[in-house]
Parts: C-alpha cells; sequence; structure tokens
C-alpha cells in the first residue's frame, strides 16, 4: 500500500471519486471528518458503497476507520460495516496492543455473524493521537496477527499536548511530532509491520508535499496517508521504488549471491555487508508486492 486516500463515508460523491482516483487504498472514515449527526448516514453509505465495490474485478483495498474504543460509537460502527466486509478497519486514537487486542475480539464475533472468514479483517491503528499513545508503541508487536500496518497522526496529539501549533514557520514538525513519527517507524520495525505516513493538510500544496514524501521514503516509511485525490499521484509516483534503485538492490542481491559464505564485499567503492543485503531484499519484496 503506497496511497491510503481518506474520504468522509457520508459523501457518496466524495466515495465514488476516490473510487476514480488511482489509490490503492481507500479509507472510508467514520470518525473526524463526519459530524456527529451524520454519523448513522455515514455508516449506512458506507456499507453501500462497500458492498458495490468489493466485487469489483479491478478494486482498491478498502479501509473502514472507525470511532474510538471510547467513543461509545464504535459498537454501532462495527456492526454497520462489517457486514460490507472491509479490508481493514483503521483505529484511531489507538493507545497499544491492548486496543488492537480488544479491537481485535469485536471484530472475531462481526466475522463470525457475517460468515466471513476468521482473521481476514485487518487493523491499522492511528498510534500517536495521544500522549498515552505514544508510550504505547512498544506493545504493538505480538499483540494480533490482524496488525496490517501502523500509522501516526500529528493533529490529534497537537490537540491532546495542548500545543498551539505542531509545525514551525518553515513548514517541519516542531520536536515533539518527530519524536511521534520516529517511534512509529521503530514500533512498525518492532512489529514488523510496513509504517504509514501520516497526512499532510495542505492539499494545494504540491511542493511541500512532495518534500514530505520523500522525506518519508527515505526514513522507511512505505506509503503515505492523502487526504485529497490530488495526493495519491505524487504518492504513487515517490512510493514506488524506482528503476535504479531495484538495479542496485538485484546487483546487491546478485552479488552476495555469487560469493556464498562471504560477509563484507565491495560493489562501485563501497562496502556492503549484511544490513546492505537485508535493505535490498526488502525493496525488491516490495517490488514484487507492487506488481502483483
Ligand atoms: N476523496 C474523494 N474525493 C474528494 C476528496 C477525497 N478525500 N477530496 C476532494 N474530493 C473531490 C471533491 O468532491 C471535488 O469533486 P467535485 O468537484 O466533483 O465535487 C474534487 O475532488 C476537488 O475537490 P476540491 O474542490 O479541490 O476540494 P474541496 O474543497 O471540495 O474539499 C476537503 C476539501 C479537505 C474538504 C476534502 O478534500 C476532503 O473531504 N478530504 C478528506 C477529509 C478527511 O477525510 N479527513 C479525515 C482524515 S484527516
Ligand atoms: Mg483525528
Amino acid at each position: 500500500m503506497r496511497s491510503l486516500l481518506f474520504v468522509p463515508g457520508d459523501s457518496p460523491r466524495k466515495l465514488q471519486k476516490g473510487l476514480e482516483s488511482d489509490a490503492d487504498a481507500l479509507i472510508l472514515d467514520l470518525e473526524d471528518s463526519v459530524a456527529p449527526d451524520a454519523k448513522p448516514q455515514a455508516r449506512a453509505a458506507s456499507l453501500a458503497f462497500l458492498t458495490q465495490t468489493r466485487t469489483l474485478p479491478r478494486r482498491p483495498l478498502l479501509i473502514v476507520r472507525v470511532n474510538p474504543l471510547t467513543s461509545g460509537l464504535i459498537e454501532a460502527d462495527l456492526d454497520a460495516v462489517m457486514a460490507g466486509a472491509p479490508d481493514a478497519i483503521m483505529l484511531p486514537k489507538a493507545e497499544g496492543g491492548v486496543d488492537v487486542s480488544h479491537l481485535a475480539a469485536k471484530i472475531a464475533v462481526r466475522e463470525a455473524e457475517n460468515d466471513l472468514p476468521d482473521g481476514a479483517t485487518r487493523i491499522i491503528p492511528i498510534a500517536t493521537e495521544t500522549g498515552k499513545g505514544v508510550f504505547g508503541l512498544g506493545t504493538y508487536a505480538g499483540a494480533t496477527h490482524r496488525l496490517a500496518a501502523l500509522t501516526w497522526g500529528a493533529e490529534d496529539l497537537s490537540a491532546d499536548l495542548g500545543a498551539e501549533t505542531n509545525r514551525l514557520t518553515d513548514g517541519s514538525y516542531a520536536d515533539p511530532y518527530r519524536l511521534a513519527r520516529a517511534l512509529t517507524l521503530f514500533a512498525a520495525a518492532s512489529a514488523q509491520v510496513d509504517a504509514i505516513d501520516t497526512v499532510y493538510t495542505g492539499f494545494r500544496d504540491e511542493a511541500g508535499f512532495r518534500a514530505e514524501c520523500i522525506a518519508a521514503r527515505r526514513d522507511g516509511f512505505t506509503g503515505k496517508m492523502a487526504i485529497h485525490p490530488a495526493q495519491v499521484a505524487p504518492i504513487n509516483e515517490i512510493f514506488a521504488p524506482s528503476p535504479q534503485a531495484l538495479a542496485r538492490a538485484d546487483a546487491i542481491i546478485a552479488l552476495f549471491a555469487a560469493n556464498p559464505g562471504v560477509g563484507v564485499i565491495g560493489l562501485d567503492g563501497e562496502m556492503l555487508d549484511r544490513p546492505h543485503l537485508v535493505r535490498a531484499k526488502r525493496l525488491r519484496a516490495r517490488a514484487d508486492r507492487l506488481a502483483e
């Protein structure tokens, strides 16, 4: 998954537009982009969309962002949308492994009720939306087989911290958010799942958006969430492994394969050892998955 496009769940028009975009995944939102009074309508529209879309021969992955565990809304959210067999549930304000295990139990009940295969529905937590969530980042590893990826949030975190802003005047994140972002990468590596970068709210600022995508790829994120269809193409382009990077990865893999038992080797004036081989194999595996 390179691009994950948020679509307000109560907007059939935007749901349709989302489908026409080239996003790898759509996140049907029942949480913050839907007003309290519109939640029932958003559940109904999202279920209708899931039902229509899931049988299409070519379709994006379908993810539903439900309301938080403590909202009093999540039971009704899951009751509605699990009948549409989403590929994954995104959990906002997640605070660690206990929360995703709790959600996994709720999902398992609905899978049984809807004759869905046990374990088919994956979970993607937004893991840094509260201070407590940041401290829970180390607890996702091993919590549930449903864990598909981890992502982070800077908007709700700034609200939880009582901060004036989360960005400096030059557009870069202030220290607390840089820390949350970095810890998300460590948490994802520890849980052996993909790390997905958070949204960029300035949807007319293509230069700033591209720079943030490139920085995310550099640091190990494998994709980014989008809030506007115009953000999808840059994400897909930037997070697809480049032909040059793939050629180099293949050369490294071939070199080690041709020299079994060798731990360290030189290529184009650079020392290569195990971490370089691991990185090359990961890039090759990701490219193969994207090509499928
Ligand atoms: N998904 C699907 N379609 C979208 C979209 C989205 N996230 N955002 C915009 N569009 C559509 C619009 O409906 C519009 O199509 P139309 O003219 O045929 O109606 C077209 O793309 C261009 O939109 P634009 O005029 O540039 O933006 P806008 O002012 O209509 O909408 C937002 C701006 C921010 C309200 C909108 O992008 C949005 O709803 N984003 C998602 C918000 C969200 O889910 N937030 C929660 C996670 S942080
Ligand atoms: Mg939010």
